[in-house]
């Protein structure tokens, strides 16, 4: 399935639905749904558990992929429905972990194919989404001008756009608030860790320590350095002995990934790393370069390396 769709913040959300309304939308109902998303998975993952007053709606496990970006952007994605939910999380919740829950209150509205969501979510705000689900064979134009020609008749501002999903808005506000609390935000315990086992690095030949910390889907961090060979080919990098290390404590995908060097601020994982992390990570697993309390670049698996070779295409 493919959709056309478009979020942005909704400063006044009376207004849209009052505008929506004189636009000959249809109402459809409301909705209230919890979103628990999962790491570590190949794309991105969630189980969405829904309830209304009215017709009885089933919960579904939504496997989806999508550009960040604030123009109307493409999603693929799958929908199975699930007949028991809360056994289902636990399974997943064990296999992969699970990073965030969104919960929102959603009004779902029609215009001319289009779906128009007005969402509560909670700690977040007000949201307003535009969906224009498309045809197998469609090139997608039409669902294009679609949405545009709703959002500009909605009057959405261009401030108010937003990249991105509300499962990483909320992670986003969670990094926020350890800042605020002066607790060490996931990053930085990550880029400590890595820069406590640099240290450990065996660099005779290059004098070049590197060290590289793990995050597990069940949050556990493991972590590697480099060591260095007197046949130097066969050296390796601190992301490839902290992989070992993650594979060894029985895990087999990574959450987040940071890393350090030494004599070097900004340090970019090789081109054999990046595959290496590739293997284990999704395209949007984070990845902190920088020092801890130092400067720091975050970027992802998938920025890093698009286009990562696989023996099926990713999405
Ligand atoms: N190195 C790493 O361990 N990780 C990186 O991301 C870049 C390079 C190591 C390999 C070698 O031991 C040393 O740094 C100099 O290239």
């Amino acid at each position: 399935m493919r959709n056309v769709e478009l979020k942005a913040r909704d400063p006044d959300p009376a207004r849209t639905l009052e505008r929506a309304l004189e636009l000959g939308a249809q109402e459809i109902g409301e909705i209230r749904q919890r979103d628990t998303y999962f790491a570590g998975a190949r794309g991105r993952l969630k189980l969405r558990e829904q309830e209304t007053d009215a017709r009885p709606v089933s919960d579904e496990l939504i496997e989806y992929s999508r550009a960040d970006s604030t123009d109307a952007r493409t999603s693929t994605y799958r929908r199975a429905p699930v007949a028991d939910a809360a056994p289902l999380r636990e399974a997943l919740d064990a296999a992969y972990g699970a990073v965030v829950t969104v919960t929102k209150r959603r009004r779902v509205l029609l215009w001319e194919g289009v779906r128009i969501h007005l969402d509560e979510v909670e700690g977040l705000g007000s949201f307003l989404e535009l969906e224009a689900v498309a045809d197998p064979e469609s090139d997608l134009a039409a669902e294009h001008e679609k949405v545009e020609r709703l959002r500009a008749a909605l009057g959405v501002n261009d401030a108010d756009l937003v990249a991105t999903s509300y499962a990483d808005l909320i992670r986003d506000l969670g990094g926020a608030a350890a800042a605020a609390e002066g607790r060490p935000d996931s990053a930085e315990e990550l880029l400590r860790a890595a820069e406590a086992v640099l240290r450990t690095a065996q660099v005779r030949y290059s004098q070049f320590p590197v060290g590289a910390a793990l995050r597990a889907p069940d949050g556990s961090v493991h972590v590697g350095s480099n060591v260095e060979n007197a046949s130097y080919p066969q050296g390796q990098c601190a992301e490839t002995s902290a992989i070992g290390a993650l594979v060894a404590a029985g895990h087999t995908r990574i959450a987040e990934v940071a890393v350090v060097a030494e004599r070097m601020d900004i340090c970019p994982p090789c081109g054999g790393c990046r595959q290496r992390l590739a293997e284990f990570a999704s395209p949007d697993t984070p990845v902190h370069l920088g020092r801890p309390q130092g400067p720091r670049q975050t970027t992802t698996v998938g920025e890093l390396l698009p286009l990562a070779f696989d023996f099926e295409p990713r999405g």
